[in-house]
């Protein structure tokens, strides 16, 4: 296997030659923005390393790498209009470069494109790609309902956040390292345990992220710091805030965020305070460490060799010290 800058600008040239020039471009402009906006390229990168892992070159997962891009960037693009966010990738968000109908339908284009990408492979493979993705691409609806609806509730649990979380991100990386395995021809055992292993390390990220947005460097971050708090989002950060807090400190937290306050700085410098001063911050952290280290459990059973099981742990490891 080689390493990831290799597989990322594999990725990048196979992208740049899949620029939609098709009329009317006010539906495949805003298509090809965010897909050349960048990004860490994380799930495509994952499908490609997956189908070496297997022993398959990884040209043959080519399409189902980008198909995952494209349903990825899909998701971003109504994910922002569902949670007001201004910035992408140092960028403006779809929705607001052009508007609201136009982040709806290049999205909805974008799922199909994401399909269609399919069509590339046979008969058999197509079917057990496609399957895999209607499956997750489902599940990541759920999440994100859960996610939207778990803004105006005060009483979800850690296990309901954990379970939103799996389904709105998690599926996805695993399904991406999936693919590459189904690619590949991976015997089915070591298809799900790949899965397995995607799906820990996708909890991770999806932790990781949560942190970032309270907690990033709103100079290479890319989103608006704090965007999390601004719309009440049911994070771990808040759930173990809510939680380990003293009375008067969880009334206060509670009392932010049951607002749509117009006064955003003040409410996230309480936030994020109390996420430090409660321990939430740290707990977050330790559950990040937590779930990278369930993936690299799943590793011991997978049927590939020591080196390429280092270089996934070096790059669980990697995503975890991440701050974009
Ligand atoms: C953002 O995903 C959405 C989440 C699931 C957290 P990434 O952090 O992979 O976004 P890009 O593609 O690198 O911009
Ligand atoms: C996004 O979660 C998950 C999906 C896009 C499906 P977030 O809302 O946390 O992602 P960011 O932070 O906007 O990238
Ligand atoms: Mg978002
Ligand atoms: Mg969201
Ligand atoms: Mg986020």
């Amino acid at each position: 296997m080689q390493q990831v800058p290799y597989y990322q600008e594999a990725f990048v040239s196979f992208l740049n030659s899949f620029t939609v020039n098709r009329k009317p471009e006010s539906l495949y402009n805003p298509i090809n923005y965010i897909l050349k906006l960048g990004g860490k390229r994380l799930r495509p990168v994952l499908t490609l390393m997956s189908a070496e892992l297997f022993n398959c070159n990884y040209k043959k997962a080519l399409n189902a790498a980008l198909s995952i891009e494209v349903f990825h960037n899909f998701s971003l693009i109504h994910d922002d209009i569902m949670d007001d966010a201004p910035l992408r990738r140092g960028q403006e968000t779809v929705h607001e470069k052009w508007d609201l109908n136009t982040g709806i339908l290049s999205g909805d284009a974008m799922l199909i494109m994401a399909y269609q990408l399919f069509e590339n492979y046979s008969p058999e493979t197509f079917q057990a790609l496609a399957k895999l993705f209607s499956k997750t691409a489902l599940e990541v609806c759920e999440g994100q309902q859960f996610d939207v609806d778990f803004e105006t509730r005060d009483d979800v649990t850690i296990l309901e956040y954990l379970k939103m979380i799996e389904y709105k991100t998690a599926v996805l990386i695993g399904a991406a390292m999936k693919m590459g395995a189904i690619v590949a021809n991976a015997s089915e055992e070591d298809q799900n345990l790949i899965y397995d292993f995607g799906k820990n390390l996708g909890i991770a990220f999806q932790l990781q992220d949560d942190y970032l947005d309270a907690f990033g460097d709103p100079k290479t971050f890319g989103k608006q710091v704090g965007g999390d708090i601004i719309e009440n989002k049911k994070t771990y950060l808040y759930i173990k805030a809510v939680e380990f807090s003293e009375e008067d400190k969880k009334t206060e937290l509670m009392h932010l965020y049951s607002l749509n306050t117009k006064d955003h700085s003040e409410k996230i410098k309480t936030a994020k305070q109390i996420f430090i001063s409660s321990g939430s911050a740290k707990a977050t952290q330790n559950e990040i460490q937590n779930y990278t280290s369930k993936a690299f459990l799943v590793l011991d059973k997978l049927h590939i060799s020591e080196e390429n099981k280092e270089a996934l742990r070096q790059f669980g490891e990697q995503l975890m010290n991440r701050n974009v």
